[in-house]
C-alpha cells in the first residue's frame, strides 16, 4: 500500500461492480475500504479480495463509517437503492468527492432513464458540501476482475460540474488501467446512463457480458 495515495471507500462494495473496482485500485496500491449496510459483510468481502491479491490493505466497514474514513467515495449500491442509500449517509459524505457509478437501467428490460441523471439527483440531495462526479456507469463488472495489471478495453466518461473533481476521478480511472475523458456537467450523465441500456441490449443480442464504450478522435494516452 502506498500511504500517499488517497483512501477510497466503495459504498455498496459487496455486490458485482464494487469489488471489481476495489481489486483494480488495491492492485496498484490504493488503500480501499469496502462499505456495506452490514460491517460484517463488508469485512468478509474485504478479506476475500485481500486473499485474491495476497495483500491486507483492503478493510471493511459499515457504509457511513467507510465514507467518513475515506478521502474519496465511490457509490456502487444497486440502482434501485440509490436515493435510500444516499439519504442514510448524507452527513458522512460532507467534504468528500462522491463518484456515482449508478446507471438506472433494469438488466432484464433495458431502457434509457429519464433526466435528471442519478448523479444530478445525488448532488441535489447531498448539497454543495459534496462534490459529485459521475463515472464508471458503462464499465462492466465482468471486465474489471480480469487482467488486473493491464489496460482495460473500455473508456470512461466522467461528468462533473466541478472540472477539478473530474480530474481527480480521471486520474483514478487511469491508475486502474482505463482511459477516461471529461464529458461535461452532471446533467450529461443521464446520456451516459442511457448508454448502459444500449450495452446491456448488445450483450443480450451478441451473447457477451463485456460490451463497453470507446472514444475516438481525442488523442489521449491509455492509463
Ligand atoms: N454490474 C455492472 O456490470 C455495473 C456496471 C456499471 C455500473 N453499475 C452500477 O453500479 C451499481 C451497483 O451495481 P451492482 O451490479 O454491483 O449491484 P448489486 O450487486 O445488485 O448490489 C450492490 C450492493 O448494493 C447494496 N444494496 C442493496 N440494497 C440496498 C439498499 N436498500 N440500501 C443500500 N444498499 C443496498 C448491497 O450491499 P450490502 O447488502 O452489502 O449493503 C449490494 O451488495 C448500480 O448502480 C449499477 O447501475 C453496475
Amino acid at each position: 500500500m502506498n500511504k500517499s495515495l488517497p483512501r477510497i471507500a466503495i459504498l455498496g462494495g459487496t455486490g458485482k461492480e464494487g469489488p471489481g473496482l476495489a481489486l483494480r485500485w488495491a492492485y496498484v496500491g490504493y488503500p480501499i475500504i469496502i462499505g456495506s449496510r452490514q460491517a460484517d459483510k463488508a469485512r468478509l468481502v474485504a478479506e476475500e479480495l485481500n486473499q485474491q491479491l495476497g495483500i491486507d490493505t483492503i478493510t471493511g466497514q459499515e457504509n457511513g463509517d467507510a465514507a467518513r474514513s475515506a478521502d474519496i467515495c465511490i457509490l456502487t449500491v444497486v440502482q434501485t437503492a440509490h436515493q435510500q442509500a444516499l439519504e442514510g449517509i448524507k452527513e458522512d459524505l460532507q467534504g468528500k468527492i462522491l463518484v456515482d457509478a449508478t446507471a438506472r437501467v433494469d438488466f432484464r428490460d433495458p431502457h434509457p432513464p429519464s433526466p435528471p441523471s442519478a448523479a444530478r439527483h445525488a448532488q441535489n440531495l447531498l448539497g454543495p458540501g459534496v462534490r459529485v462526479v459521475a463515472a464508471f456507469q458503462n464499465v462492466p463488472a465482468h471486465s474489471l476482475k480480469k487482467n488486473l495489471g493491464s489496460s482495460l478495453d473500455t473508456d470512461v466518461l466522467v461528468c462533473a460540474d466541478d472540472p477539478a473533481a473530474a480530474e481527480v476521478v480521471i486520474h483514478l480511472a487511469n491508475a486502474s488501467g482505463m482511459r477516461a475523458y471529461y464529458a461535461g456537467g452532471l446533467d450529461n450523465a443521464v446520456t451516459v446512463e442511457g448508454l448502459t441500456s444500449l450495452l446491456i441490449s448488445m450483450n443480450k443480442y451478441y451473447g457477451t457480458k463485456t460490451a463497453s464504450i470507446g472514444i475516438t478522435g481525442i488523442d489521449l494516452p491509455r492509463g
